[in-house]
Order: structure tokens, then sequence, then C-alpha cells
């Protein structure tokens, strides 16, 4: 899978794709990362990639020419057709795991981080496939957002995740919350690790971990709860 990063401020990027299971997917091959700056691609003078908002209000906004020769020059570069371009905003679908699984099958994704208040509505006319939100808050731009699109896509891409990293048994596995996590030492101050799990019975260590999930899912997310029991 090849990621296509547009945005204003590249370094935030390199360092993230650098380290643990990111550096390694990319070296194994699973993935790919090109990053562009969209000031690159500025028309003006002084490379301007923004302006004041037509109608006045606060802020500015993204300018159309750059991010739409920063698009043209990614899929005539990488000869791609009718690409997935994922512009994260606030005002987008919220991210999840069925989303991240979703773009997991994509050969290629374009990724939009905006800046200021926003980006020129035009170029989410003309090429934006998807707008994602990564929860109900509002970040300084889309960069951290596209880390996290990036980061939960390329764990489902066969191969990035080793047989004991697999993602089988985890959060959102049927709607359920992960059970919790026990490793050396057997006791740490005065806390003992529940005796089930020593008892060397992996039909009731299995049976315990679902039934862990059952409670916490129960107590922390009934909307997933709800889902799960369906
Ligand atoms: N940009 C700013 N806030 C954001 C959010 N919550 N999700 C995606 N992109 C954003």
């Amino acid at each position: 899978m090849r990621f296509h990063i547009m945005t204003l401020f590249p370094d935030i990027f390199n360092s993230y794709m650098s380290e643990s299971i990111m550096k390694r997917a990319i070296e194994k091959g699973k993935i790919e990362v090109f990053i562009y700056n969209i000031r690159d691609f500025s028309n003006s003078k002084h490379k301007k990639v923004d302006d004041y908002p037509f109608g006045g209000g606060a802020g500015m906004v993204m300018t159309p020419q750059p991010i739409y020769d920063t698009y043209k020059h990614i899929i005539d570069t990488h000869g791609i057709n009718n690409p997935r371009v994922i512009y994260l905003t606030p005002k987008g679908k919220v991210h999840s795991q069925s989303i991240a699984q979703e773009f997991s099958t994509e050969e290629d994704i374009i990724l939009l981080c905006g800046h200021y208040e926003g980006i020129d509505q035009r170029i989410i006319d003309l090429i934006v496939t998807d707008e994602i939100s990564i929860g109900d808050y509002v970040l300084t731009g889309g960069e951290l957002p596209a880390l996290i699109l990036i980061d939960s896509i390329s764990r489902l891409i066969p191969g990035v995740l080793s047989q004991n990293e697999s993602f089988e048994e985890e959060s959102f596995k049927d709607n359920l919350l992960e059970y919790p996590h026990y490793t050396r030492p057997r006791e740490f101050m005065g806390l003992e690790v529940p005796d089930v799990l020593l008892s060397g019975n992996h039909k009731n260590v299995d049976n315990w971990r679902h039934e862990q999930s059952i409670k916490i899912t129960k107590e922390r997310r009934p909307d997933l709860y709800k889902k799960a029991c369906k």
C-alpha cells in the first residue's frame, strides 16, 4: 500500500515513520510513504498557500491551486486512477476500526492535511472522496489525524504485524474491548496476578479473558456492548 501525504509540515511525518512497526513495515516493503509539501507547488511569488475568506470572517483558508497541483503531481507521477483522497477534518465521518479495515484494501491512499480555518470548498468538491475526523475535538492541523489513519490502516495489512503482535485478539474484535494483561513479576506493589492466569488451564484462561472483555465493555462502552450482544 502506498500512502501519499499532502501537508504544509512534512517534517512531522519523518520521525514517526522511522520508528518501530512503521519503520519495519517500510523496510519489509509492506507500505510506502510519500510526503509532498503543498507549499512547493504554489505558483505565487512568495509560495503563498492561504488567503482571506470571501465573505469575511476570522482566519485564513488554504487556496485551491497549490493543493490541486500537488494532487495532479501525485496521480501523474505514480500513474494512479481514481484514488481515495482523504481530507482530515473535524467535520468528517468519525474514524473507526471498520473504516481502517475498508481503507486497508486500497493500493494508494492520498491524505490531505488541512490547516488554518480549512481548505477551499472546491478542492473538496473536485478531488476529495472521504472526509474523516479522528474524534469530536479540534486540533491545529490534519497531520496527527493523518498519522493515526496511517497507523491504524498499516497494522491491518498482511505481514505488517508479526504473529506475536497479531491483531486477532484485540479491542474491537466482535465489538468487545480487550481484557487486562499481566506479565512478570507475579506480585507488584502488593498487587497479585489473577490466579487463573497462572493455572496453565487454557480453557479457563480463555473464559476469564472473555468475561473480563464483556465486563469492561459493559462498564465503559455500553454502545459497543449493545452491538456485541446482537
Ligand atoms: N483537523 C483538526 N481537528 C481534526 C480532527 N478532530 N480530526 C481530523 N482532522 C482534524
